[in-house]
């Protein structure tokens, strides 16, 4: 927003993060952040506070970007993040405003919440609410905020959207599709959009399930079926299957809201995604297993990547962290590398072992595990990680690596869903 050309000021809860922000750090990795966070703190367009009430007398727009998280031990979302902001902020609000939700939420959520803003701010403050979907890649974020695809806005009325356009006028010039809706439309359209993305891969791992039975190569048949317009190319990488803090938690959202709604049967496709999706986690397990001896007791297992994909640090749902969680479980010793995920993956998973080394990770391995496809390991030399490990033996779980290369180098070479 500051690069937008907006003045900000960004709060949270979290006292040390905000004084690592005022200071242009960011607790997190990504790509091309680290320069627009510098550059906005120090041009002074971007400021940094832990209170409510400077952001309720300084702002006419307030953004809720708060997390969304699955309620522990049930399918639902957990709102309380949304509904803290919402509350904390209501009662301090000093000066007219919009109130915009970001946040991936159940259908329905925005209502009830614009009447909890009319209720708690103060008499004589006009406080709206809108909602603002955020369909930002990690890995991608900044470019996906700058020149997203598409922007989405639930409002209530004309005047709320003449806000909303004002706020995204940089982004409206360059061309992007705005798409001005009612609220619970804006709400959906972000649950659909992952719940498709979800089923697209899932789709493609369950042509990875069969092309393994019948002896097919999964990688040759996503590449055809791309060439059609109509279905497209991407997200259709079969593999492990995906994680991180949005698709699985999303999704299974959706199934909750969908049977609160009476139309469970309407999204029960999901539950088939969603096991699709975790059968693929149990499936390297059991190739590793297998290429293993049958037995993970004594054996050294490498695993290379601990990220829910390339291009983060971050490990929520990760499948490679998963996969060598449950591999662990079953008597192995486990070693793990990340070029950016190792101290996110040990707070995780404490249990494994971690080096940012990959020769060490290898050394003595009876199998290694390739599990999130960072650039660095399509370029790692087989003749020289053979010399360190026990047993040439590796699995490509995400099917980009050249196992021709890994085959001429001695190895025995295994894709998930490709006969390569
Ligand atoms: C997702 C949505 O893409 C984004 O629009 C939304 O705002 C948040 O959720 P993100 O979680 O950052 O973004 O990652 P994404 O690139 O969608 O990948 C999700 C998972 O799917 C990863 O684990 C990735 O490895 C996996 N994946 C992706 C596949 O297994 N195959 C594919 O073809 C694509």
């Amino acid at each position: 927003m500051a690069d937008l050309g907006h003045d900000v000021l960004g709060v949270d809860t979290d006292s040390r993060k905000i004084s690592a922000l005022r200071d242009g750090q960011a607790s997190f990795y990504e790509p091309g952040f680290a320069q627009i966070l510098v550059s906005a703190v120090g041009s002074g367009k971007l400021r940094f506070s832990t209170s409510l009430a400077d952001a309720a007398s300084f702002a006419e727009v307030h953004f809720i970007c708060v997390g969304t998280p699955q309620l522990p031990g049930a399918l639902g979302a957990d709102l309380s993040q949304v509904e803290g902001a919402l509350d904390a902020l209501a009662p301090s609000l000093t000066r007219d405003c919009l109130v915009v939700g970001k946040s991936t939420v159940p259908v329905g959520t925005a209502a009830r919440l614009s009447a909890r803003l009319a209720e708690l701010a103060p008499p004589g403050i006009s406080a709206r609410l809108a909602w603002n979907p955020e369909f930002l890649r990690e890995g991608f974020a900044v470019e996906d905020t700058l020149r997203a695809a598409r922007l989405v806005a639930g409002v209530t009325s004309a005047e709320d959207d003449a806000v909303l356009r004002a706020v995204y006028a940089q982004l409206l010039d360059a061309g992007t599709p705005y798409i001005s809706t009612d609220l619970p439309t804006a709400e959906l359209i972000k649950m659909a959009a992952n719940s498709f993305l979800a089923t697209k891969i899932s789709f493609i791992n369950a042509m990875a399930n069969v092309c393994e039975a019948a002896g097919a190569d999964v990688v040759t048949l996503a590449k055809a079926l791309g060439h059609d317009p109509r279905i497209g190319g991407r997200f259709l990488s079969a593999g492990l299957g995906f994680g991180g803090g949005c698709l699985g938690k999303d999704i299974r959202a959706f199934i909750a809201r969908a049977s609160e709604l009476g139309v469970a049967d309407s999204v029960r496709f999901l539950q088939q995604v969603d096991e699709i999706n975790t059968g693929r986690r149990r499936r390297a397990v059991d190739i590793a297993r297998e290429m293993a001896g049958g037995s993970f007791a004594g054996r050294n297992v490498a695993i290379l990547g601990a990220a829910f994909k390339p291009e983060t640090d971050d490990v929520r749902d990760s499948p490679a962290l998963s996969v060598a969680a449950a591999i662990r479980a079953e008597g192995a010793t486990v070693r793990v590398h990340d070029q950016r995920a190792i101290e996110n993956a040990r707070q995780a998973c404490p249990d494994l072992d971690y080096s940012d080394d990959v020769l060490k990770v290898c050394e003595n391995a009876d199998v290694v595990l390739h599990l999130t496809e960072w650039q660095q390991y399509r370029e790692l030399d087989p003749a020289s990680l053979r010399e360190v490990v026990r047993s040439p033996r590796i699995i490509d779980a995400r099917n980009v690596l050249p196992l021709g290369r890994w085959q001429a180098a001695g190895w025995t070479a295994r894709a998930m869903g490709a006969t390569r």
